[in-house]
């Protein structure tokens, strides 16, 4: 009897839940197809891997063969920092690297520390040409008063409407922020913005170039954030971060490390992961020809460019008042006749290969490139581009090490006492441009072996100096 009861009261309850169930409207989004979140983060000017060495990783080259075609269930977003730098050359390859990501179906490009050291002027210049949205709720015009960017765009995919919001944290800029700029709390932002979200979209993305506690504390200021992709770290995120009601991802590592995040609708205003994680842009992933297209696009832009860095004007040595103008350069072919063993050895080293090597790769007119492969590049009396391949500081030369020598070839051509002398060279001046992405990894006991020099026969030592010509 009181067996019977138990029971038909346990039929009771799974046949309500089962009414329950039934009854309750399936909710107008019900689980679809997961999406896809892919992120970059800090790409650092990185559009082709510079090719300095075999088993490199990086490259938005590979970052679009990681990617694959746009697809209706992904969402592409750049967190920021994808500029190198404000020089003009620098802003032109950010043009390209903006074309790529508009040819790579990208939906949204925040604004890192790095775009807000450019000038109001620059950034309206590339807003205007950037075939993707650039957002960022919190970069405000100084002659306005208004954001310069979009504060954020609400886009469709698979169904849901989603919004994508841009934010900089702004205590990282110091006094560096663009002419024109003014910057405000993210928090001060974001609690203007979310509210008026609220009903358009089903959930939202939180673009933010700030760090790891930085983008914490939004997740659990702004209960609204479902995802927060970022941002401004010192490694890629290990894991997929879960904070209050937020699934947080970094990345970083100049366009060496993606970040990847499949979510699907679980319930409302929360969304579960599938799967996240970062990836690393391994040396196995074939580069692709219409992005290299671009690279080589761009090189041939610098080449016909003239930039600042090519007005002597502006290659002044005495900048710093008090100190005197730098000591000039002479050029390689000048020190051969008086050091003719070291010379021997560097012509059979890869030094005296490195411009051809920029030749090779089109690359022998890109700043990026010749600051380590010529002498003295960027002084006014070193390596100049109008000069090409005629010139005589093409190649990691003596002086490239050394430093300049004027001075010295002077002093020791004229046969007096010398009392100038150039400065020990070491492990350090190699690692100048023997260092990160631009070098095997670097070990001066073992490199140094390959082209040591300096010590020339007693002769050599104590001859006259040769007559010029
Ligand atoms: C920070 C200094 C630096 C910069 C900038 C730099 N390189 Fe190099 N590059 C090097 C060094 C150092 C090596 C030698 C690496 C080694 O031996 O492991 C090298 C080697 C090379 C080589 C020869 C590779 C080989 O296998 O023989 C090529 C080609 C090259 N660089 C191209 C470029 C291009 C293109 C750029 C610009 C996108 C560039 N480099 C920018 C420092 C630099
Ligand atoms: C101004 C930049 C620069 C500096 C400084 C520099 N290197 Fe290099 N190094 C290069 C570049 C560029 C190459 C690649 C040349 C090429 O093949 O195009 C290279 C290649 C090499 C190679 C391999 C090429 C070969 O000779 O077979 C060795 C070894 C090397 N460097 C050692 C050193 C050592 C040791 C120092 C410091 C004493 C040093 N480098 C300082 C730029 C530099
Ligand atoms: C890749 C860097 C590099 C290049 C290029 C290079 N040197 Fe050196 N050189 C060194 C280093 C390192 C030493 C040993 C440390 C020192 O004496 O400062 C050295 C030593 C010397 C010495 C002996 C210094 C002494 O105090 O006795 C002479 C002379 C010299 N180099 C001349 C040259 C000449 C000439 C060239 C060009 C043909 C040249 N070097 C190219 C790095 C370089
Ligand atoms: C007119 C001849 C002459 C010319 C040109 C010349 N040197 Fe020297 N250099 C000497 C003599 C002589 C010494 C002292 C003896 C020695 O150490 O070999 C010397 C010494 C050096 C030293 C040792 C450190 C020092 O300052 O005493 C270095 C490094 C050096 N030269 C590099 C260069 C470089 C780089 C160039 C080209 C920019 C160059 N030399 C051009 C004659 C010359």
């Amino acid at each position: 009897m009181r067996r019977a009861w138990w029971l038909s009261f346990t039929l009771l309850v799974a046949l309500a839940a089962g009414a329950w169930l039934t009854l309750k409207p399936a909710h107008p989004k019900a689980p679809g197809q997961p999406l896809t979140l892919l992120l970059t983060c800090d790409v650092d000017g990185r559009l082709v891997p510079c090719g300095c060495f075999s088993g490199q990783l990086g490259g938005v080259t590979r970052i679009a063969t990681l990617f694959g075609p746009a697809s209706p269930d992904q969402i592409r977003v750049d967190a920021g920092n994808a500029l190198s730098g404000t020089a003009d050359y620098e802003r032109i390859l950010y043009s390209y690297i903006q074309q790529a990501f508009g040819k790579l179906g990208y939906d949204a490009l925040n604004v890192g520390e790095r775009e807000a050291r450019l000038s109001a002027t620059q950034l309206r210049e590339l807003k205007a040409h950037s075939p993707v949205p650039m957002l960022s709720a919190n970069l405000i015009d100084r002659s306005t008063g208004a954001p310069l960017f979009d504060t954020h765009r609400i886009i469709e995919r698979n169904g849901w409407r989603v919004a994508l919001v841009g934010v900089l944290d702004g205590r990282g800029l110091g006094d560096t922020l663009g002419e024109g700029l003014a910057i405000e709390d993210m928090d001060v932002a974001l609690g203007r913005l979310l509210p008026q979200l609220k009903g358009r979209a089903d959930f939202i993305i939180l673009l933010a170039f700030a760090d790891e506690a930085a983008l914490t504390n939004l997740a659990r200021q702004f209960y609204e954030l479902d995802v927060i992709l970022g941002g401004k770290v010192r490694q890629p995120s290990q894991e997929l971060l879960k904070e209050n009601r937020s699934l947080i991802l970094a990345t970083t590592n100049e366009a060496r490390a993606v970040g990847m995040l499949q979510v699907a609708w679980r319930a409302p205003h929360l969304l579960g992961p599938l799967k996240g994680e970062v990836q690393l842009v391994s040396d196995q992933v074939a580069q692709d020809p219409n992005i290299a297209a671009l690279a080589t696009a761009y090189r041939e832009e610098i080449r016909r460019t003239k930039l600042a860095i090519d007005d002597p004007a502006t290659l002044r040595e005495d900048m710093v008042p008090g100190v005197q103008p730098h000591n000039s350069y002479a050029g390689t072919q000048s020190c051969t006749q008086c050091h003719p063993n070291a010379a021997k050895i560097w012509l059979k080293s890869g030094h005296a290969q490195a411009f051809a090597s920029l030749v090779n790769r089109q690359a022998d007119a890109d700043p990026n490139c010749i600051s380590c492969h010529t002498v003295g590049f960027g002084t006014a009396t070193g390596y100049r581009r109008e000069a090409g391949a005629k010139s005589p500081f093409i190649d990691v030369g003596c002086e490239s090490c050394h430093g300049p020598g004027g001075e010295h070839v002077k002093l020791r051509s004229a046969g007096g006492a010398v009392d100038v002398h150039f400065r020990p060279v070491g492990a350090g001046d190699c690692q100048k441009c023997h260092h990160g992405e631009f070098s095997r990894p670097f070990d001066y006991a073992s490199f140094w072996p390959e082209i040591a020099h300096g010590k020339e026969p007693a002769a050599v030592k104590s001859a006259k100096p040769p007559s010029p010509e």
